[in-house]
């Protein structure tokens, strides 16, 4: 393990050069136009891992290509398998005039390096594989196999993943799944994370007139698709900060008092968390804590709303059409399927005969939650101890990693959630950075999981 260690000491300023070469790719999944950019990130990946000394082979589906590095296996040696599971595109970077500098153009300040998709999740799978790239490279044997799963489509919700798997269950008998794709409260409380929300996303869209129309002459004889769309959206939620569908609740699992007592022990203030999200006062759900209503309570969101004249200036218009595109966030035990047919009858129920509706139901993810005492993740607990020199903590997370309950299914397989993301990070918003002393500790973490999970499987 010496030389293990002392080469990660010797390559540090190499990792976030090549950190840096990773995050310049513009892989974002979301948007047709950066198809070849998801590509060239993937086949970058691809030759890195080989550099590395990985078997590597880019996989191309019905979306963007995934990923599969294999640690070299010893013939007639069967050692316990591991699954280390990450993505590789990035969230769309809008929007652009907010950014210091841009996007794709990494820019370290202090130790915050700068780009989209630094921290989500370019950073934290790639502090997996120098991990294993410091075994690889010092001939220090792995006491596990390994393979690396990462994918372009998390952030569009994984859609063609499921059946990669189910078509190479076999090769992924693993005993768990590693995934670094979610946060900590902050550097002296690295967490490992026993539950994520689920996710459903909607798109509702009214039709009014056949097309936009002078609002002097006509405004006031036909409804405004806009303004109909408002008041609809308004009425999904009540002043309570509770979901207003019919039946939304049926399946929520009540919080424990244990859980609610865990809550407690986050540790940050309101005032604090009021400050990071730059508000002056908090919205949630009347009966619940901020850390409660971000993790463990279900919410409906307005991620994007369109309609009418966005240019400068005025428009005096009806707008002919709206469109609102909504995520709903799901706790254990809501599913997703059950809950999106209680959300349309509730639109259509809620919709004027004034204007024509059409719903899409986009990607959806159920709800996630596992045991936290298991052998494996005590040992996970134990090095991110030795990595942070930090007692860990077991927190919840509000964001979703919807292939995760797929892991489950298709392989069979927990997943240890040891995220390596700080709250400032600005995932998904302008700005996203990732700390590189996390990077640092999230490499020494994952090369002392290699020794400790395979006595955690020989253990139980
Ligand atoms: N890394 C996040 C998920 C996350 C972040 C979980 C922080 C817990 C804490 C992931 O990349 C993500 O953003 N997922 C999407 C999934 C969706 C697009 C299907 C999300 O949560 O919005
Ligand atoms: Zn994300």
């Amino acid at each position: 393990m010496e030389a293990v260690l002392d080469y990660l000491k010797n390559n540090r300023e190499r990792f976030v050069r090549e950190l840096c070469d990773y995050v310049r790719f513009p892989s974002v999944s979301a948007q047709p136009q950066h198809r070849t950019d998801l590509v060239k990130c993937a086949e970058w990946l691809v030759n890195h891992c080989r550099g590395i000394g990985l078997e590597t082979t880019l996989y191309p589906t019905a979306g963007h290509p995934v990923v599969v590095a294999k640690t070299p296996r010893k013939a007639g040696k069967k050692k316990p398998h591991f699954m280390v599971y990450g993505h590789y595109d990035v969230q769309p970077p809008e929007p652009l005039e907010l950014w210091k500098t841009p996007p794709f153009e990494p820019r370290i300040e202090g130790t915050s390096l700068f780009a989209r998709g630094s921290s989500d999740n370019k950073g934290q799978n790639l502090a997996h594989l120098k991990a294993v790239e410091a075994y690889l490279k010092t001939g220090t044997e792995l006491p596990c196999d390994l393979t690396f799963v990462i994918e372009g489509e998390e952030e569009v919700g994984s859609k063609h993943l499921a059946q990669f798997l189910q078509q190479h269950r076999k090769e992924l008998d693993v005993e768990s799944v590693v995934v670094s794709d979610t946060g900590m409260p902050s550097k002296k409380f690295p967490a490992l994370t026993y539950a994520l929300r689920g996710i459903l996303a909607v798109e509702v869209r009214l039709d009014g007139p056949s097309r936009d129309l002078h609002s002097g002459i006509y405004g006031g004889t036909v409804d405004n698709p806009a303004m109909a769309l408002c008041q609809l959206i308004g009425k999904l939620r009540d002043k309570n900060g509770r979901v207003a569908v019919p039946g939304f609740y049926d399946d929520v699992e009540k919080l424990s008092a244990y859980e609610r007592k865990e809550f407690k022990r986050i540790p940050m203030s309101e005032g604090e968390y009021k400050k990071l999200m730059g508000v002056s006062k908090l919205f949630g759900e009347k009966g619940f804590t901020p850390f409660e209503q971000r993790a463990a309570r279900p919410t409906v969101e307005i991620n994007g709303l369109t309609s009418g004249y966005q240019g400068d200036g005025s428009k005096t218009i009806v707008p002919a059409w709206a469109r609102a595109k909504l995520t709903f966030r799901l706790v254990p035990n809501q599913n997703p399927t059950k809950v999106r047919a209680a959300i349309f009858k509730q639109l259509k129920k809620l919709c004027p005969p004034t204007v024509r509706m059409t719903i899409t139901a986009g990607h959806g993810g159920e709800p996630y939650i596992v045991s936290p005492t298991s052998p494996l993740a005590k040992a996970a607990l134990k090095t991110l101890k030795e990595a942070f020199r930090r007692e860990p903590i077991l927190i919840r997370e509000g964001g979703s990693i919807p292939i995760v309950t797929q892991f489950k299914k298709i392989l069979g397989a927990d997943t240890l959630l040891l995220g390596l993301a700080l709250p400032d990070d600005n995932a998904h918003s302008p700005n996203e950075k990732f700390d590189l002393d996390c990077f640092e500790k999230g490499i020494l973490m994952s090369t002392h999981l290699w020794q400790e999970l395979p006595k955690a499987v020989s253990a139980s």
